[in-house]
């Protein structure tokens, strides 16, 4: 059967998908190595597109995965119940205030599902995580973007934009892809100015993807605002500093009226036996991981530096990836660094994202922006 006059935007004409599927954003994953395009004799292409850590997990985390998957006959535990207690022990909060989900983006959708009906209002500073506009065009929310102040978060522009149908502000802290981050002194006067505003019927989730990458002096929200403010959602993740984004594990810290919202909603068994042993087992590796973060972020004060004295605008990261704000000459800087081997994160005409890794690879990423600046970019500093 032909796809008739009446078939939605995007859909061939099997099944009938509800319009604001056709119509929002799909997210987009960064690039595999072995997708760029390459010139002969410049090395092997490393991907450096999706935050990722650049090494393996530590060994006894491997063990604990493969052991867990001997066992991948039975469903998983449902609920994480080890691993929130595990967490919750870390953290010196209470089991029923930590959720455990499909990763931190797992916990933003269940929330998004949890707390937002279509027209309910959603908003986030802009340019941020993807996901955000994903799920929120996913529920017929109303979203209301923050533009960004020096490609760093204005909390006084969120608070401003809240209003008593805003359901979710989504804070990324670090922000991706600008790595800037504010401290919890600024997200307390967010909070304030939110409760001013709409009492505490409005969640502010405050994403934390990077949070292993920051300056302690920044504060810890967990400490600083889960127990002053009801409605803040702190989320974090295994994927990064752990090095275990592939297994998809990543949690909440909240009030446990939220956590036990959250959990009506998770899938059942969506968190596999292998992601939660994971996840347990890098709760007792946390020196050689402190060690890895230590290193990354080491390499990532080393490269800014090279940037900026190279002539590149580079805001100061706090996460494991810089942000080279490139506007109209983004696709050009992408392609010319793809071509050596460096696939990135590129933003139309906005900018170009690198995820830090080790100093060879570093090095290469310097070499090949210094060269880029030397030629096509005429020694002008974008
Ligand atoms: C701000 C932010 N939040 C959440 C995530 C997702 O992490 P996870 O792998 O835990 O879903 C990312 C990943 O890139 C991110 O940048």
């Amino acid at each position: 059967m032909s796809a008739s006059s009446t078939t939605p935007p995007g859909s061939s004409g099997v099944g009938r998908p509800r319009p604001t599927v056709a119509a929002m954003p799909r997210y987009r994953p960064g690039r595999d190595a072995s997708q760029a395009d390459v010139d002969a004799d410049v090395g092997e292409a490393v991907k450096l597109a999706s935050n990722e850590n650049p090494w393996p997990p530590p060994e006894p985390v491997r063990r604990a995965v493969a052991a867990a998957a001997e066992g991948a006959n039975r469903y998983p535990d449902h609920l994480s119940t080890e691993l929130r207690a595990d967490l919750a022990r870390h953290l010196g909060v209470d089991p029923a205030s930590v959720a455990v989900g499909a990763g931190s983006t797992g916990l933003i959708q269940q929330l998004v599902a949890a707390y937002v009906d279509p027209g309910d209002g959603i908003v986030y500073p802009w340019r941020s995580f993807e996901a955000y506009p994903v799920f929120a065009a996913l529920a017929g929310a109303a979203v209301t973007t923050v533009g960004l102040v020096d490609h760093t978060v204005d909390v006084d522009a969120v608070a401003a934009a809240v209003t008593p149908s805003t359901r979710l502000v989504f804070i990324a802290n670090p922000n991706n892809p600008t790595g800037t981050a504010v401290d919890t002194a600024a997200l307390t006067r967010l909070c304030a100015a939110v409760t001013e505003r709409v009492g505490h019927d409005t969640l502010v989730v405050v994403d934390e993807a990077y949070r292993e990458f920051c300056d302690p002096a920044l504060g810890d929200p967990v400490t600083d605002l889960v127990p002053h403010f009801p409605q803040v959602v702190v989320l974090r993740t295994f994927s990064k500093a752990h090095g275990l984004a592939g297994l998809r594990v990543g949690y909440a810290v909240a009030h446990p009226e939220v956590i036990a919202t959250l959990d009506a909603t998770l899938a059942p068994f969506l968190v596999s036996a292998p992601a939660q042993a994971g996840a347990r087992a890098a709760l007792e590796c946390l020196d050689e991981i402190g060690a890895a973060v230590s290193r990354l972020v080491a390499e990532r004060e080393r490269m800014r530096t090279a940037l900026v004295e190279a002539g590149f605008t580079v805001p100061p990261s706090q996460a494991n990836f810089v942000w080279l704000p490139l506007g109209e000459r983004t696709g050009e800087v992408y392609t010319h660094l793809e071509r050596r081997g460096l696939v990135t994160r590129p933003f139309a005409d906005e900018g170009v994202r690198i995820t830090v890794a080790d100093p060879a690879t570093g090095d290469r990423v310097i070499e090949a922006l210094g060269s880029w600046i030397r030629t096509a970019g005429g020694g002008a500093a974008p």
